[in-house]
């Protein structure tokens, strides 16, 4: 089972020809929105990748809808709360290319507390995985506690904070990290990834597939290829098949081959959450 401390945001999508300059007005020849927030992302990957998973985490009353999406795909929501502050949400300006930015509101994502963490928590049991990101609070307090009910913890380190890693690094078991976080991480604490004590890292390259890192060695998997469209969610998409499959007792190489088709098929797809391919889809896409 994965418990994912995680963010819920509504995703605002605008599609533009280049990404504006300072002072520029840019008009968006398209829009869509739907459900997001890494949090929310990996949750769904995790269910389509059939794991079963439970998400912490805080909406607005106008988001109430985003908790019922994640129930309608298969995600357990008893703990996401419903608080008076709003909904996170997130404005992705995607280009021609296919690459984004994103501002986000992080909103009801970063009010949870202690005891909504402590209550859900305290339904896991050991061998269990605590999943968490960088988009909500609370990491310090669930990783401690997760710890000491005997979980593995999971950390993507994204949005990427030096300083969250540094307060976390020693309860982390399984990092996943992309390269450029991976190069801040090792300026931060001048040492190499290798160093940090973790049992397993993964590094994402992109379009040069991945990095596995553990007391084994370094291991290279190769990208599948792919006409990227919108790369938004790939990352948090991989990272949710990864542990669906730790979780699953696969093992790190076939949890990572699958890690790498789901996300494939997200940088062919526009939009995030609500398009997360199943194991089905990677099977007809991929063959198996
Ligand atoms: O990683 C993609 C996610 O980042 C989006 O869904 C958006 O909500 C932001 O949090
Ligand atoms: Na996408």
């Amino acid at each position: 089972m994965i418990w994912n401390l995680g963010s819920i945001n509504i995703d605002k999508f605008y599609g533009v020809t280049h990404h504006p300059a300072g002072g520029e007005t840019l008009a968006a020849h398209s829009f869509s929105e739907g459900l997001g927030g890494k949090g929310a992302n990996m949750s769904v990957a995790v269910a389509r990748a059939a794991a079963p998973v439970s998400h912490i985490g805080a909406i607005g009353r106008e988001g109430r809808w985003t908790r019922d999406r994640l129930l309608e795909y298969g995600v357990d929501t008893p703990h996401i709360h419903e608080i008076d502050v709003p909904t996170g949400h997130a404005n992705i300006v995607v280009d021609a290319e296919g690459e984004n930015t994103i501002v986000l509101f992080q909103g009801a994502n970063v009010r949870l507390t202690e005891s909504m963490i402590g209550a859900a928590l305290s339904e896991a049991s050991a061998g269990d995985i605590l999943l968490m990101q960088n988009e909500t609070n609370g990491q310090e307090y669930a990783s401690h506690t997760a710890q000491k009910l005997g979980l593995r913890v999971a950390y993507a380190a994204a949005p990427f904070d030096a300083d969250a890693v540094a307060r976390l690094v020693d309860r982390i078991d399984i990092m996943v990290l992309n390269a450029i976080e991976a190069a801040q991480l090792e300026e931060a604490t001048g040492a190499p990834l290798l160093a940090l004590g973790i049992r397993d890292v993964v590094v994402t390259l992109g379009a040069d597939g991945c990095k596995w890192i553990s007391d084994q060695g370094e291991r290279a998997f190769e990208a599948y290829p792919a006409q990227p469209v919108d790369t938004t969610g790939a990352g948090d998409t991989f990272t949710g098949y990864l542990l669906a499959g730790l979780d699953r007792g696969l093992g790190m190489e076939v949890s990572i081959d699958l890690a790498l088709k789901a996300g494939t098929l997200m940088v062919m797809r526009h939009g995030t959450a609500d398009v997360i391919p199943d194991l089905k889809e990677i099977q007809d896409h991929f063959g198996l």
